[in-house]
């Protein structure tokens, strides 16, 4: 090469890695349609386009915006489809598209011109876009199925078309598809989409999600389009008793694939009678037993135009309706892959694969073994006291997959419509396997990554762990209590328990948003709302105080983590529905519901002669929840100037409390319930008179030692534990019960080996044996609630109730002796909080990022220290700051020296 050619090169590259460098210095970033990036298939008319902004400077604020839509990918700004023109504001998300009406089937691209305080010219977006669905109106295709008797069969049908297309260039081809039971759709020989258990779990009783594909890259002159489909949560086993068809017995398809030339021209493929179907290799499925997979009736010609199948008949027109919705939420993907860890032949001689995670989602594999052998593989989450393979916790779930062998080595292995919750598994049939060709693949719905941290402490860091696969294994769609037993179903009062941690780990707005329209389309006549959903359980499974807050708890959190006033609106009916239940049970404020499930798996020791379970009256519950759904329904009120409602709520709220004072604490102060979660309940949702405060407090701290210093909380009580000893000057014992390692305690299960979190606090004893094997799940993420306060408290990044979406935030560490250095991020709405101290010596540095467009209330009151002195680009910044200060965006490190 010549020296000559190698410099120009040089030059080239130095101007391209500089200017890289400086688009990264300020820019616009991470464009995202209601909440998603580049989603397809919305049917929502106003959509809610947000931005980030980045900017190496101090204080920067948005000062003005402007959206241009275009109908043509980079088109140019005169072009604009709609263009919001320049709006004076520092609104970056959640602001609603607002120009004429949408299109169905139609892609529509998006920029941004963001003006910031300072800059002189704005900053220009790269494109995003998005595409819109169908609306009831515009679907033509029909529903299709097999026989009533080949639906018996249960076997898995395989519906197939052949189809030609005219010979021009294609600008757009979409499919969209949804099914009575789970799809999976094959073109031209391809899968289509990365996409596991579609459509997904909706109350189904009232609406199906539909899916939106880009099938673009699929589509040759002549196709063959294929769609098989399995029972799902649509008619199979769900809950107990052996029930299953729970909303209806037979499978069906509904597709339309639409195809835009470049001519304007269209093109549409529907799902009609001149479809065929046949069945194939997926013998039997269903989410608690597994599936039967006969690798011999594999035809990888399947979907290949030409390919003349067997035994066809003709699809069958279905007439019953379910209504179809465009997808809200992220899709079930595939994620993290794990390699066998050790392979063990247990006492009994079990051949056992030991994965070394609790995770949900199935095994896939390779084996060169025979034709018409089998392979079957159990699931389990641990092994017993003996090592042998332990199942008597799955209830009835037998977690078992078939395989039937087809000879071919290189054939990859692995179920369709089943997932199972599992850190071993055991084979059976033909043993003679590679344990290198056998992988577990964690499924779960592909919510972005949004928080994490590291600590000096590995049993903290092994907890957070934990507390992230609990809820990998239980997002699956739809939040579960669990996901191996016979029940994986979506417990309202574990959701509402885990769903602040849930949202400092995943991005679950629209997660969450999905299942909240399900929560209230599954809500009684009366308002009353379901212990599941979407709910199996029958209209009297309901009400449980704790249960069915999660009605009012859950939107009114939403709006703080992510301030969509939109969506907090969209819940309020739903919320009021269910406040109104109660207020229509209460006598004078004070409620007397019907059945509560109290706080759930409260600490009960075995011999408890002078009793030492902490029981907590149930009615104390219900009364403090119905005030603590009043007091949200006040706030949500006020938000969405309801003024009407601010009144009527604020009296309410009133009358109750003075009911809850009158019944539930003594004149001297003392809670009819002597337990911490009374306490805990009592002090969080500020159920006390200011005079008897102080000594809840002592009282609380006092119960917590009596106990050794452990807690004794269950499944209400938990998640608000630590919170008010922090908030109360007792973060001491907080950060004690936090370190607690002896049960019942956090840590515990850590020191016993968990990789995620257990629904009892002794789910296996330290001498190896097990609890209760009905009520004994492994991955159940009701505990794992403790993850808010540590982001809360141990990085220290905390909400602000007046400004929602983090737009103002606190950054509060405790800088607890406990720890050398705790470092970790929080990705909000508006940017990422960055966090990392350390301490050595009494010596402590705080490092932070606050993002663009919000500010930072800095609070270093938890520890008494000297001057802090802060530094913006490692420069010392002036005089010496107060304790409390309020900082805008950019990178800053304060030092400081502890005096405790
Ligand atoms: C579930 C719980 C649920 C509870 C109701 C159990 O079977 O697994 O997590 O909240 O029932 O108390």
């Amino acid at each position: 090469m010549k020296p000559t050619l190698f410099s120009t090169k040089f030059l080239f590259l130095f101007l391209a890695v500089s200017s890289l460098a400086w688009a990264q210095k300020n820019e616009v970033y991470d464009l995202t349609t209601d909440q998603k990036i580049n989603p397809l298939g919305l049917d929502n008319q106003h959509p809610q386009l947000g931005w980030k902004i980045k900017s190496e400077g101090y204080d920067v604020s948005q000062t003005k915006y402007q959206l241009l839509v275009g109908t043509q990918a980079n088109f140019k700004a005169q072009e604009a489809f709609w263009d919001s023109g320049v709006i004076n504001s520092d609104q970056s998300v959640h602001v609603p598209y607002a120009g004429p009406a949408l299109e169905a089937n139609t892609t529509y691209y998006w920029k941004v011109r963001v003006w910031t305080n300072n800059l002189k010219k704005p900053l220009q977006s790269a494109e995003a876009y998005w595409s819109m669905g169908l609306s009831p109106a515009d679907w033509q295709a029909q529903w299709i199925g097999q026989t009533l008797e080949d639906d018996e069969t249960r076997r898995s049908p395989y519906f197939r078309k052949e189809f030609s297309l005219s010979n021009k260039p294609i600008a757009k081809a979409y499919l969209h598809i949804s099914s009575k039971g789970m799809y999976e759709a094959h073109l031209n020989g391809k899968r289509i989409g990365d996409a596991y258990l579609t459509p997904g779990w909706t109350s189904y009783n009232y609406r199906l999600q539909y899916q939106t594909y880009d099938v673009t890259n699929l589509l040759e002159a002549q196709n063959a389009l294929g769609v098989t489909l399995g029972s799902g949560w649509y008619r199979g086993y769900l809950a107990w008793g052996d029930k299953n068809n729970h909303y209806g017995n037979q499978l069906g398809v509904r597709a339309q694939l639409m195809v835009r030339y470049q001519d304007g021209s269209e093109e549409v493929l529907n799902t009609d009678d001149s479809w065929n179907y046949n069945h194939g290799p997926i013998i039997d499925s269903e989410l608690y037993d597994g599936e039967i997979f006969d690798a011999r009736l594999v035809n990888p010609n399947w979907t290949t135009f030409g390919f003349q199948a067997n035994q066809t008949k003709k699809a069958q027109i279905q007439t019953e309706e379910v209504p179809l919705v465009a997808t809200a939420n992220e899709l079930i993907k595939k994620h993290e892959v794990f390699e066998v860890k050790e392979k063990i032949e247990t006492p009994s001689g079990d051949l056992v694969l030991d994965f070394g995670q609790n995770l949900v989602g199935w095994v896939s594999f390779q084996h060169a073994g025979k034709a018409g052998d089998s392979l079957h593989i159990y699931h389990a989450e641990i092994l017993d006291k003996e090592g042998e393979f332990y199942t008597e916790n799955l209830r009835d779930a037998d977690q078992k997959n078939t395989f039937i062998l087809n000879g071919d080595p290189n054939f990859v292995y692995e179920p369709h419509f089943t997932f199972q919750g599992f850190r071993y598994i055991k084979i059976e049939g033909d043993t003679t396997i590679d344990p290198s060709k056998f992988k577990a693949i964690a499924l779960y719905s592909a919510m972005p990554d949004t928080g994490g941290f590291e600590t000096s402490n590995a049993l903290i860091n092994q907890l957070q762990h934990n507390i992230e696969w609990g809820q990998k294994g239980n997002f699956l769609d739809v939040p579960t209590d669990c996901p191996q037993r016979d029940e994986r179903l979506g417990w309202t009062g574990d959701a509402q328990a885990f769903y602040n941690t849930a949202a400092f780990n995943r991005n679950v707005k629209s997660f969450f948003d999905k299942w909240l329209l399900d929560l209230a389309l599954d809500q009684r006549e009366d308002g009353s709302v379901p212990f599941v959903v979407p709910n199996v359980l029958g209209k009297d499974a309901m009400g449980s105080a704790g249960w069915a807050d999660a009605a009012t708890i859950i939107p009114w959190n939403a709006y703080l983590i992510y301030g969509d006033k939109t969506a907090l609106k969209q819940h309020y009916p739903s919320m009021k529905n269910w406040v109104g239940y109660m207020e229509q049970l209460a006598t004078n404020g004070l409620y007397k519901g019907g059945f509560h499930f109290g706080d759930w798996l409260f600490y009960r020791p075995n011999d408890d002669n002078s009793g030492r379970a902490a029981v907590t009256s149930k009615e104390l519950i219900a009364q403090s929840f119905f005030i603590h759904s009043l007091d949200i329904m006040a706030r949500s009120a006020r938000v969405l100037g309801e003024e009407k409602d601010v009144a009527h709520y604020t009296k309410q709220l009133q009358a109750a409390k003075k009911a809850y004072q009158n019944e539930f604490i003594t004149p001297s102060g003392r809670l009819l319930s002597e337990t911490q979660t009374a306490y805990v309940l009592a002090l969080q949702f500020g159920l006390l008179p200011e005079n008897v405060k102080a000594q809840a407090v002592e009282r609380l701290v006092d119960n917590i030692k009596s106990y050794d210093t452990h807690l004794t909380t269950g499944f209400l009580g938990t998640p608000y534990l630590c919170h008010v000893l922090s908030e109360n000057g007792r973060a001491d014992v907080a950060m004690a019960l936090l370190m607690q390692k002896s049960y019942p305690s956090w840590l515990y299960p850590v020191t016993q080996g968990a990789t995620t979190i257990w629904e009892r606090w002794d789910g296996l004893k330290p001498d190896g044996s097990t609890q209760t094997p009905s009520m004994n799940s492994y991955n159940h993420y009701a505990y794992g609630a403790i993850g808010e306060w540590m982001y809360n408290n141990l990085l220290g990044i905390q909400r602000q109730t007046d400004n929602p979406g983090f737009k103002a935030f606190t950054l509060k560490p405790l800088f607890s002796n406990d720890f050398s250095f705790i470092k970790g991020h929080f990705e909000t709405v508006h940017g990422t909080i960055k966090v990392n101290w350390t301490q050595e010596n009494e010596r402590v540095q705080l490092a932070f990022e606050v993002p663009v467009n919000t500010t930072a209330k800095v609070d270093l009151t938890s520890i008494e220290s000297t001057e802090r002195i802060l530094f913006q680009n490692n420069k010392r910044k002036g005089t010496p700051i107060e304790a409390v200060t309020t900082l805008g965006s950019g990178k800053y490190r304060i030092e400081l020296t502890k005096m405790n």
